[in-house]
């Protein structure tokens, strides 16, 4: 399908669910006051792959990511890694509640795919 439209309105804050997009996860996070704090005040020069937390959303409650490791293409494991994102168990990648690149092998940032929000509770991915 190249399109997918997602229900959002059973996805507690704090959780993550995979769904599938052409082929590859993505991962919809839904995120806590906390986690959206965390994401914004990281300082950008502590970053391998800078990009404000704000390039990256449409709503700070929701940060969707393509799941793939930039690395060589594993799929990392959600509320796992040093920085409270996302670990890849295949070479040790650590990625940040923004699904930014913090530690380990990998060169970028996890993939933000086209979606859009249709209401509340209803996301469009692709
Ligand atoms: Fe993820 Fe290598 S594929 S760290």
């Amino acid at each position: 399908l190249a399109s997918i439209e997602v229900d959002l309105s059973n996805i507690e804050p704090g959780t993550t669910v995979t769904v599938k997009w052409r082929g590859k996860p993505v991962f919809i996070k839904h995120r806590t006051r906390k986690e959206i704090e965390e994401a914004e005040n990281v300082d950008l020069s502590a970053l391998r792959d800078p990009q404000k937390d704000e390039e990256r959303v449409k709503n700070p409650e929701w940060l969707i990511v393509v799941g793939v490791c930039t690395h060589l293409g594993c799929v990392p494991l959600p509320n796992a890694g040093d920085f409270g994102g996302w670990f890849c168990p295949c070479h040790g990648s650590h990625y940040d509640v923004s699904g930014r690149i913090r530690k380990g092998p990998a060169p970028y940032n996890l993939e933000v795919p086209t979606y859009t929000f249709l209401d509340n509770d209803k996301l469009l991915i692709g």
